[in-house]
């Protein structure tokens, strides 16, 4: 075993949470904490834990649980498909003789259990050495080894699983060293501002060393976004008052004042137009590129439509961010 190993169990012992799974002899009841702790924190599994099981003390009750009690017993926790699975492996279980299966793979097979949850269940209740790969254990690994990559994805997990699997056979304790790992991404290794001095594995951690624990796990890569081209133009009056139109509409921008598009001018095209620069912005669902131009002053400002105004002091109304950092960018326009 390596000395990280060895410190990491030792770590895990000194730093005891209360679980009261933990210890549990019944392999159900693990099961049971570990499809909560699939998607809720531990904090709020704990009080859901002891009620559910002393609603279904056994897999047979599980299996012949009714509806409603079993939704009652999960309200709150959310992902309600979580509990209707658990149910449905519940009767299959009780089905091949009421003994949950021994091996990760097995277990795998029943409905609601994933890669992770089998690694835990197996290593927790039957002492298979399968690494459990959550998104804790990815980032202390990530860091550790600097290893690059996007832990959702299955390669880079499974890398990760062959690399962790000497290791956890070598620990002679499968079930303490996931629970380290998941723990230690918890409570010290995490995503903001790790607390490296009280980790165990600092003295081989290379993201600590270099100071880089920022820099791992690589933010997923960012998406392809839909491009939407427009233009704005940056058009006064003989007074200086600027042209600007309100956004239609009644979604997010609606009541936000901005710079017209050409196109959408309220009277002829005004005369030649130059071209100012370019602006972008990222939204959450696409990309936009405005052209700005600006055009010559009108000498006769026509009246307008609704929807569209002369304005003597745009910063008194409420602008797009494209309009306002627009206005910006060209002060003399
Ligand atoms: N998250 C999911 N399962 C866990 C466990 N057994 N210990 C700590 N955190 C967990
Ligand atoms: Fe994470 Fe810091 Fe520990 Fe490295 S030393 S594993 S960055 S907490």
């Amino acid at each position: 075993m390596e000395r990280w190993v060895a410190d990491l169990l030792a770590w895990f012992h000194a730093n005891p949470r209360p679980m009261p799974w933990r210890g549990h002899p019944d392999p159900y009841a693990v099961w049971v904490s570990e499809i909560m702790l699939q998607q809720t924190q531990v904090d709020t599994v704990r009080p859901y834990f002891a009620r559910f099981l002393a609603a279904f003390p056994t897999v047979q009750a599980l299996a012949a649980a009714d509806d409603e009690p079993l939704l009652k017993a999960w309200e709150g926790l959310g992902y309600y498909t979580r509990v209707r699975n658990l149910r449905k492996a519940a009767r299959l279980v009780v089905g091949q003789g009421g003994s949950l299966p021994r091996t990760a793979a097995a277990l795998r097979a029943l409905p609601g259990i994933g890669d992770y949850t089998a690694a835990a269940i197996a290593s927790i209740c039957f002492r298979e050495p399968v690494p459990v790969v959550d998104g804790n254990v990815a980032r202390v690994f990530a860091r550790r080894n600097l290893l690059g990559g996007d832990f959702r994805k299955p390669a880079p997990r499974r890398a990760l699983a062959a690399w962790l699997t000497p290791h956890i056979v070598a620990s002679g304790d499968p079930g303490a060293f996931n629970q380290a790992m998941m723990d230690l991404g918890a409570r010290v290794c995490t995503p903001h501002a790790p607390a490296c001095l009280l980790c165990p594995l600092r003295p081989d951690c290379r993201a600590a060393a270099e100071g880089r624990q920022a820099d791992f796990p690589e933010p997923p890569p960012r998406k392809a976004l839909p491009e939407r081209k427009g233009d704005a133009l940056i058009l006064r009056d003989a007074q200086g008052r600027l042209l600007l139109a309100c956004h239609p509409g009644e979604r997010l921008l609606a009541g936000f004042w901005e710079l017209p598009a050409l196109a959408a001018l309220p009277f002829a095209r005004p005369g030649r137009t130059r071209r100012l620069g370019v602006y972008r912005q990222t939204f959450s669902h696409f990309r936009l590129t405005l052209s700005v131009r600006a055009a010559p002053p009108l000498a006769d400002a026509p009246s307008l439509p609704e929807g569209f105004c002369w304005c003597a002091d745009p910063a008194a109304l409420p602008l797009t961010t494209a309009t306002r950092k627009i206005l910006a960018a060209f002060p003399s326009e």
